[in-house]
């Protein structure tokens, strides 16, 4: 199998981690390349269902190698937390299954505190951020004064950077946020130990998958969040801090783009998103709480509802461009399966023109009139349908329409939350 980035297309929550699980079978390494545990990527398999944050979701695989690339941000606790939570439903997690990357960041308290008295500080336009402290650990990383792994191996390196960082952040604290200072002493031994704990899984991320790639192994780079959550080509500033589209696979993991062969585009069949932020196909109350409900459309790290919309083709297409898409995955047709009519946005209407591409200006975007094209739904149950042909003709008329509107062939389809409940087109 050729080495693939999957990305999601849309907003987050496409269905990445199901894909991905399903995609595993076949390659030998999977390697997460950005964001934290602000991800929250689901897979049902075996009666029970597994939620992942910072582990790619190969994991469940066995046999397979896993790696928290250099450009994800990893909050140590949340990870051994969740190499616990593995391993008590009977999953092995060790140094033969996972690797972390020593040039990955670190999130510490005080990443996740700044997270929140930002987000309170602003009010009504905060971001609604996930409080994992994702984009201040960012912000340290580009400011250059980021604690990595490799420091945290190294007693002295680390002491002193952390020491550096706490000074500052309690400054930033008392002056601007009249919040309590944090003590250095405890944070660094807190943070030693989990060094220790996980010590034996930190490897130099780049060689060892560029080494795999030489060795004949196929990769797929897991990507997190979304296309319109990228820190560059997302509804800035309604982002995420990291590159969520493909490019991101490269610096995030260390391999050059001619080791990638292809890219897969996770989109669900309609629109959902987390947070705030324009959302132009955004459903009205009514049919928003059907299909929430339809869809168990509620955040799997922070557990707030999801808004849900209409499938929209110009933020698809668009990302089909940013991304380089091959592939299309399509998720979660089955929610649909009790619509009478399904919308599809296939252009913006904006002062008077038709807009084909998003806008760069935010505010524009927010106010953005779609254009719909109105398909009669196939009311009828997907969920066991094992191939394209055993779809309702309307169903495969809709995925037909998706394909020809985003300008990318669709080669799997997802019709329910278990593994088996999805095929290759
Ligand atoms: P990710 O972040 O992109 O991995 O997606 P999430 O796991 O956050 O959200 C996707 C949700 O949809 C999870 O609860 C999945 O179990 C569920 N899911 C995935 N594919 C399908 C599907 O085809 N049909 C249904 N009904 N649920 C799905
Ligand atoms: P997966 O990988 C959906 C959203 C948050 C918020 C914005 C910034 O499961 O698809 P952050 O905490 O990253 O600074 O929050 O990004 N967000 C997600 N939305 N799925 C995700 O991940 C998300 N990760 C972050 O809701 O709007
Ligand atoms: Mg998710």
């Amino acid at each position: 199998m050729p080495s693939s980035v999957v990305v999601g297309a849309q907003w987050g929550d496409e269905g990445k981690g199901k894909i991905i699980d399903m995609l595993t079978e076949k390659a030998h390494v999977v390697a997460r390349f950005q964001g934290g545990n602000n991800a929250g990527h689901t897979v049902v398999t075996g009666g029970q269902e597994f939620i992942v944050h910072l582990i790619p979701s190969g994991i469940l695989h066995t046999g397979k190698y896993c790696i928290i690339g250099n450009g994800v941000v990893v909050d140590p606790a949340g990870l051994l937390t969740e190499i616990e939570y593995l391993r008590q439903k009977g999953i092995t997690v060790d140094a033969s299954n996972l690797g972390v990357s020593d040039q990955a960041h670190l999130i510490f308290p005080y990443h996740r505190t700044l997270d929140k008295l930002k987000e309170a500080k602003i009010g009504a336009g905060k971001i609604g951020t996930t409080g994992r402290g994702i984009g201040p650990c960012y912000t340290d990383k580009a400011a250059r004064v980021g604690i990595r792994f490799a420091d945290l191996l190294d007693p002295e390196t680390f002491r002193r950077k952390l020491q550096a960082n706490i000074e500052e952040k309690n400054l930033i604290f008392s002056r601007i946020y009249d919040a309590p200072p944090l003590q250095f002493e405890p944070i660094y031994e807190e943070y030693l130990k989990y060094g220790e704990a996980l010590e034996k899984l930190i490897i130099n991320g780049p060689v060892v998958l560029n080494k795999a790639i030489t060795d004949g192994k196929s990769v797929l780079f897991e990507g997190a969040q979304g296309t319109f959550l990228d820190i560059d080509h997302g509804t800035y500033p309604y982002v995420t801090s990291s590159n969520a589209t493909s490019g991101g696979a490269c610096a995030g993991t260390g391999v050059g783009p001619s080791r990638i062969d292809k890219v897969i585009g996770v989109v669900k069949a309609y629109t959902t998103r987390v947070g705030e932020g324009p959302f132009p196909t955004e459903f009205p109350p009514v049919l928003m709480e059907q299909i929430r409900t339809k869809g168990k459309e509620y955040g799997a790290t922070t557990a707030r509802p999801r808004r849900c919309g209409w499938f929209d083709a110009v933020l698809v297409r668009h990302s089909v461009i940013l991304n380089g898409i091959n592939e299309i995955a399509v998720t979660k047709l089955d929610v649909l399966d009790d619509s009478p009519r399904v919308n599809i946005c296939t252009g913006y209407r904006f002062n008077g023109k038709v807009l084909e591409t998003p806008p760069s200006n935010i505010e524009h975007w927010s106010k953005v009139e779609p254009i719909y094209e109105e398909h009669p739904g196939w009311l009828k149950d997907t969920s066991g349908c094992g191939c394209f042909e055993d779809l309702p003709p309307q169903a495969r008329r809709y995925l037909k329409r998706l394909e020809e509107l985003v300008g990318s062939k669709i080669t799997i389809v997802s019709v329910g939350s278990k593994r088996e409940q999805a095929f290759h087109v």
